[in-house]
């Protein structure tokens, strides 16, 4: 009986050191989550616009981004960098994605597509802020691995499939919203098909890998009715599938 207790005080007592590591382990990383907001998003130290939407600020300050690195690349989560994901693909820079998501203008009842799931960190970002988040993912073992990380993250309103998004994802539009992840040297017309009219994308564009910019689609009353504005020059992966018009 004595050496029963006495097992369970050591038990205890492990489980104790283990969740004081566990703390000290979350500080690290909300340490450097913080300082990664404070100088490259809400005061980027360079000519860059900040990022000024609170709720936006809030979201990127509250997502753990070394949980969609690979283990290797932990320690650069927090740096404003692309990181490689695997199959030729990245995470983008934090910085670029705080900006996509605060130029898409989400809002609390919205359905949000994304095209490019990669890790799922987009989607995890735009999960606080929105209603449902749907992401597509054309490269299956990347969008299999970032929807078993989504839900073990509990991002409960993120649904991920696998296939080509330049159709988009008929089933579940029209969207409030659209945020494309690579590059396109077009803006897919089913992507404007299956924005609401209001509706906002931001996609980057350009003719050639060098020349990309992102740009900001607002769609008035129908298809036709479309204000385009370039925000900035950027650098994405290509989007893949697509007709024979897209970067290969
Ligand atoms: C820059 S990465 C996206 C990063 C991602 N948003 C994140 O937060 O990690 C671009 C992703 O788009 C995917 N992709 C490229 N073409 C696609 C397509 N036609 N449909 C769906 N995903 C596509 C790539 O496989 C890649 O994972």
């Amino acid at each position: 009986m004595r050496s029963k207790a006495k097992l369970a005080a050591l038990a205890a007592a492990l489980l104790a050191v283990v969740a004081l590591a566990q703390t000290g382990e979350d500080a690290r990383w909300h340490q450097r989550r913080e300082r990664m907001v404070e100088q490259t998003i809400a005061r980027p130290r360079d000519f860059r616009d900040p990022v000024r939407d609170p709720r936006v600020i809030e979201a990127i300050r509250a997502i753990p981004r070394h949980e969609f690195v690979p283990p290797g690349l932990r320690e650069q989560a927090y740096d404003d960098n692309p990181l490689p994901i695997g199959h030729g693909q990245t995470i983008s820079q934090p910085y670029i994605v705080a900006m996509m998501t605060e130029l898409v203008e989400p809002k609390p009842g919205d359905r949000v597509l994304e095209v490019g799931t990669g890790s799922g960190y987009q989607a995890a970002v735009l999960s606080p802020l929105v209603k449902e988040v749907y992401t597509i993912e054309i490269i299956e073992p990347l969008g299999v691995a970032a929807r078993v990380r989504l839900d073990r993250l509990g991002y409960r309103n993120v649904e991920v499939r696998i296939g080509d998004g330049y159709y988009g994802w008929p089933d579940k539009a029209p969207f409030d919203a659209i945020i494309v992840t690579a590059w396109a040297t077009h803006v897919p017309p089913p992507l404007i098909a299956q924005l609401k009219p209001g509706g906002r994308m931001i996609i980057p564009v350009g003719s050639f890998a060098f020349h990309q910019n992102l740009v900001v689609v607002h769609k008035g009353k129908d298809n036709r009715d479309l204000r385009m504005d370039s925000v900035m020059p950027v650098r994405f992966v290509p989007l893949l599938g697509g007709p024979e018009s897209q970067p290969k």
